[in-house]
Order: structure tokens, then C-alpha cells, then sequence
């Protein structure tokens, strides 16, 4: 695993996305996870930039999101669909036939899942960005999620629902269910950019990748992936105490 510590949120969104160009301008077909949530805003930012300076093209890139609530209309302005058209796909020469949002329809609820699960299997990602949640969720992966666990309707945890209620009017707004990436989708990334920021992560983050691997922290399972990089400002660091014997496993 390769910790990289920065001052703040901003240097942190340079250097994940200055990881994501570099794979960008080595293959022009990449395929890239998307992550949402307010850690990837920034990352997001750069790779506009960059695209504007020409040094990268989305043309023939495809991309795969980690997830999408359930129980919400697609052109609702908190569906992740909107998210990425707002934050990403709106600014770039991306091709809309290469998007891959779980599809949310609930007239097709039990199709869903495996339906998602057929496009992500012969679609190895290049690179899977994540953001974790406070309680340790990757996607919308909660605590006690099977370890192995491949795209699922999930019910969200009453955690995850308050702490995404600040996009939302009020908590009652915040969807009950969404669709997600198992574990197991995740873990089959060639590579992953983990990335956070703030104090509010510096626990989990420590629990995550310094501790036991514990379904009751989702991300822990990252610390087998042959190819983890995690991107932390000094906030989120803070409770890492043997970080360079970290950096050499
Ligand atoms: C949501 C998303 C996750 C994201 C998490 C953290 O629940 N499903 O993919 O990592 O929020 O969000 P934030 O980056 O806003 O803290």
C-alpha cells in the first residue's frame, strides 16, 4: 500500500487526480470507477482542468459509478446520476454510450443487480477511485456487508443516511436503499485511489488501514489489494502513527 499525506483537501485533489491523468495519458481507453460524495468534487475539478488544457481526452474512456440510491428518480439533483453529469461528464468529451451508473428503475428491481454485475465482469477497471464513510462504508458497502459480496440492493444505515442528509432538505429525504458494487467488484480494480479528507475520517481511516480486516469496517478488506494508494490530507492522517512502516507493505 503507498499512503501519500498532503496539507489539505486542495492538495489532495491535485494529487489524485495527477495520479488518474498519468493512467489517462497512457491509455486513452481507460476504464475508470467513479466514486461520489464530497471527497472526489475536487479531484473531479482537476480532471476539467486538465481535459481543458488538453492533456487528456474522456473519448474513449468508459467509466463504471460505485453506486446509485434507490427510491429516487435518476434526474433528481441528488441522484448520483445528476452528481457525476454536474460535477464531471457535463464538462468533458465524455461518450454517453461508455457512462455506467447502476441503473435505479424499481419496475426492474430484481434484474438490477445482476444486470450491473454482467457489464462490470467483462469490464476490468483500470483504476477504482473511492471515499469512505465515516463508518468505514466503500460505495454503499455498510458494516456487515459480506466480504465477498458482488452488486446489491443494500439498505443504507441510519449513519450513513444522517451523514448524507446534508444534501438533502431533511433526513426523511434521504433514500432508505441504494445499489452498489460488492466488495468483491471493488477488490477486482487493478488498481484503487483511496481518498479523504477532514478530521471526521481520521479514525476510520486508522481502523481501515491499520487495523484488523473486519467486516464492520468494509474498506479494511483494502489493505489485500495488490494495488492501494490512499491520498490523505494531515486532518484524515492524523491517527496513523506508523505510517512509513505502512508505506512498505
Ligand atoms: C457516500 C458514497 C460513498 C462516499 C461516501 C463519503 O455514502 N456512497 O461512495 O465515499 O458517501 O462521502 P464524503 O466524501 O462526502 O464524505
Amino acid at each position: 500500500m503507498k499512503i501519500i499525506v498532503c496539507k489539505d483537501y486542495e492538495e489532495v485533489s491535485k494529487k489524485a487526480a495527477s495520479i488518474v491523468i498519468k493512467e489517462m495519458m497512457l491509455n486513452d481507453e481507460l476504464k475508470i470507477g467513479l466514486a461520489t460524495g464530497s471527497s472526489p468534487i475536487g479531484l473531479y475539478k482537476n480532471l476539467i482542468e486538465a481535459y481543458n488544457n488538453h492533456l487528456i481526452s474522456f473519448k474513449h474512456v468508459t467509466t463504471f459509478n460505485l453506486d446509485e440510491y434507490v427510491g429516487i428518480d435518476r434526474l433528481h439533483p441528488q441522484s448520483y446520476y445528476s452528481f457525476m453529469n454536474e460535477n464531471l461528464f457535463k464538462y468533458v468529451d465524455i461518450d454517453k454510450e461508455n457512462i455506467n451508473i447502476p441503473n435505479n428503475d424499481i419496475s426492474k428491481l430484481d434484474s438490477l443487480a445482476d444486470e450491473y454485475d454482467a457489464r462490470l465482469l467483462g469490464n476490468q477497471r483500470d483504476i477504482q477511485l473511492l471515499g469512505i464513510g465515516k463508518n468505514g462504508h466503500i460505495g454503499f458497502n455498510e458494516p456487515g456487508t459480506t466480504l465477498s459480496s458482488e452488486t446489491f440492493i443494500t439498505e443504507l444505515s441510519e449513519q450513513t443516511r444522517i451523514d448524507n442528509s446534508r444534501f438533502f432538505g431533511s433526513l426523511e429525504e434521504v433514500p432508505k436503499y441504494a445499489i452498489t458494487m460488492g466488495i468483491k467488484n471493488i477488490m477486482y480494480a487493478k488498481k484503487v485511489l483511496l481518498i479523504a479528507s477532514g478530521k471526521s475520517k481520521a479514525k476510520v481511516i486508522n481502523k481501515a488501514i491499520n487495523e484488523d480486516i473486519t467486516k464492520e469496517i468494509p474498506a479494511s478488506i483494502l489493505q489485500l489489494h495488490p494495488d492501494l494508494t490512499v491520498v490523505l490530507d494531515e486532518e484524515a492522517a492524523c491517527e496513523i502513527k506508523n505510517l512509513d512502516y505502512l508505506n512498505r507493505i
